[in-house]
């Protein structure tokens, strides 16, 4: 069987217009700018618009990366969504996608595991580039998640925000691409944070709504715990596959959960600051929309450079978490 390295070799990203600062949430909820700012390091997050679903959001920032890459849509053989806020139960995003962008009849699903969406997505679509089934896969993050927040939880609306971030895959002609991955998840921590409704186990009913079971519920002191030391035990499987230490990493991404589990986990990488990419003071905890989103800024902003070796490492819901390396 053919073994071949896989590259993101585009990527785009979408963030709604609409803006709700700190000082807005003073008017919503009994928080302050001095607790958000200090506790997290959001300043402002970015949410859809009451008619915008997931896909209209993933459509957005995929006609970005098409478009750098230089391809169209018939072109793709593949397409994965990751969202944790899907346009419905379903059914999956990716085929309302499929539809919008104008692909052929290719497989099109969504997968779900939270905050680690996008590495998850990337992980499934490089099997199929690496074993040679397929040439070109998009990978889109996409959230909406204020959809689901409950805007009268101070513990949880004040961190959550909007938006995609897509990348096409393809087989690399070069050196660059992706060096390592791993994945993991523990289902024991299942409770810690989620939407209780909805399901098969608590389907939607009066109850449910009265109660406010369809909005997101968190331990948001647990998860960040466990945050921590999980997001560096994956990224140090990552460096150890590679052959590498985190002196060899010129730029690392890491899921914008909050400031302070960034410096913590930069800190014990000993990976100085300025070779982090932080973008949550502007656009907030975006779940799995935020490495994607970042990726894509970092590129915009001109501070990956080819040949760079950039570490990614997320962790969220489920309990889920990974990590990756690429060369540029
Ligand atoms: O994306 C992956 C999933 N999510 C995460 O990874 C989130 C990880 N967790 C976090 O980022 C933090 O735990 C939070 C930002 C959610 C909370 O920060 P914290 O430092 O862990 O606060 P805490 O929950 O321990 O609460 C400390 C105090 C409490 O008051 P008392 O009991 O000490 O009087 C809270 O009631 O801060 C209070 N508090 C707030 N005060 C003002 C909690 N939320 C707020 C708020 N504004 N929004």
């Amino acid at each position: 069987m053919k073994h071949r390295k896989t590259k993101i070799v585009s990527t785009g990203s979408y963030i709604p217009e609409t803006i709700i600062s700190n000082l807005d949430l003073e008017k919503m909820v009994d928080t302050s700018d001095e607790w958000i700012s200090t506790r997290t390091g959001i300043k402002k997050r970015h949410i859809a618009h009451e008619k915008e679903a997931a896909s209209d959001l993933a459509y957005q920032a995929s006609i970005k990366a098409l478009k750098k890459a230089g391809i169209s849509a018939k072109e793709l053989d593949m397409i994965i969504v990751t969202t944790i806020t899907p346009d419905m139960l379903f059914p999956a995003t990716a085929c309302v996608l499929q539809h919008m962008l104008g692909a052929k009849k290719i497989p099109a699903f969504d997968v779900e595991a939270a905050c680690s969406g996008f590495i998850y997505g990337v992980s499934i679509a490089s099997q199929f580039i690496s074993n040679g089934t397929y040439e070109t896969i998009l990978v889109v993050a996409s959230e909406t998640l204020s959809k689901i927040t409950d805007w009268e939880d101070r513990n949880t609306c004040v961190i959550f925000a909007d938006g995609a971030g897509a990348g096409v895959l393809r087989p690399s002609e070069d050196e660059s691409g992706i060096i390592s991955i791993y994945l993991g998840a523990d289902g024991e921590g299942a409770d810690i944070v989620g939407v209780p409704a909805g399901g098969s186990r608590m389907p939607a009913s009066i109850k449910t709504v009265e109660e406010r079971q369809h909005y997101m519920k968190m331990k948001g002191n647990e998860l960040f715990k466990r945050a921590v030391k999980v997001m560096v035990e994956a990224a140090d499987k990552a460096i150890k596959e590679a052959g590498l230490t985190y002196k060899d990493i010129d730029f690392f991404i890491p899921h914008q959960a909050n400031i302070r589990i960034i410096q913590a986990v930069a800190k014990r990488m000993s990976i100085p600051m300025d070779k982090v990419y932080v973008n949550l003071q502007e656009c907030g905890n975006m779940s799995a929309a935020s490495i994607a989103v970042a990726l894509d800024q970092a590129i915009e902003e001109g501070k990956v450079k080819k040949g760079d070796k950039i570490l990614f490492s997320c962790f969220g819901g489920g309990l889920t978490w990974g990590s990756m390396l690429i060369k540029w």
